[in-house]
């Protein structure tokens, strides 16, 4: 989608951090956005600041585990939008713990709110992108979706290794039918996120995919994601270290799980 002004944007999680940027960083790009978060005054605060730069934006309160706020969601805008162009997935939750003292209720929690929200916005959003022919769908995941470097956080990681999954699957599916998939797998990155975190049993410590890995600002990957839309890319790596990681875990699996581990055991 190489032309985003005047496209209508949909993006969840958007009062804070990467999609807060991304939502910004569309509204520059000359997109109306539509910014819906669960926490409203987030919403429209970003809201009041994507319409800035001139373009139609509002907020709204939405919860992506509920599956009529969605469907809500996809009227209001064609009320007052006419239409949806770009739907950006984007919310993230964080269970942290032992894996041993992690509740079922935290996985139904991380994965209902982290994966299946994608699968509630697919149902709302993908009938009316595949009717009109074009589109893009963008899936925040993380880097921790892409390999293990932790395991402390496994309702997290399993999750984003579902959206990597899900989103990969999706881009055969909708790729032929002219609409772009983007899947965003971010090292760290400087937002809310750790706020989110609920940890069950004692406090573990919270690993980055390397050690020493930089931390990001939020509208550094905005700016990745738009660029992504524009050119039709797949995969967002936040940081080269990443796509080096993947690539010596395809070349010697047993030796990168036994680097991980060793890593693990000498912080
Ligand atoms: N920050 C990082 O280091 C990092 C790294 C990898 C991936 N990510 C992913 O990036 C995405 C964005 O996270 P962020 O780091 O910007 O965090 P953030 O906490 O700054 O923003 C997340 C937003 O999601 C909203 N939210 C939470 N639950 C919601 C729900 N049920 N319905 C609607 N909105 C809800 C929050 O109110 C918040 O505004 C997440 O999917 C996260 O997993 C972040």
């Amino acid at each position: 989608m190489e032309e985003l002004a005047g496209k209508v944007a949909f993006v969840s999680g958007g009062g804070s951090g990467i999609g807060r940027a991304t939502a910004l960083a569309l509204a520059a790009a000359g997109a109306h956005v539509v910014v819906a978060d669960l926490d409203r005054d987030r919403a429209m605060a970003v809201a009041d600041e994507a319409s800035w730069q001139g373009t139609e934006c509002f907020g709204m309160e939405l919860d992506v585990t509920d599956q009529k706020a969605f469907d809500v969601a996809r009227d209001v805008i064609l009320r007052r939008l006419g239409r949806v162009d770009i739907v950006m997935n984007n919310v993230g939750v964080v269970a942290a713990g032992l894996p041993e003292r992690i509740p079922l209720s935290e996985w139904e929690r991380s994965l209902s709110t982290n994966l299946l929200s994608i699968v509630r916005s697919n149902a709302t959003f993908l009938p009316l992108l595949l009717e009109q022919g074009s589109g893009h769908v963008v899936n925040t995941a993380s880097a921790t979706g892409l390999f293990a470097y932790a395991y402390e956080r496994m309702p997290y990681s399993v999750s984003k290794a579902g959206v990597v999954a899900l989103s990969e699957a999706l881009a055969l599916y909708l790729h032929p039918r002219r609409i772009g998939v983007t899947c965003v797998c971010p090292g760290p990155v400087a937002t809310n996120l750790r706020q989110q975190v609920t940890f069950s049993g004692p406090p573990v410590r919270m690993r980055p995919p390397v050690k020493g890995m930089s931390e990001l600002e939020p509208e550094v990957v905005g700016a990745m994601v738009v660029d992504a839309i524009r050119e039709n890319r797949f995969l967002v790596l936040t940081h080269p270290e990443l796509h080096d990681l993947l690539v010596q875990r395809a070349t010697d699996p047993e030796g990168f799980l036994a680097e991980r581990i060793r890593a693990i055991e000498e912080a």
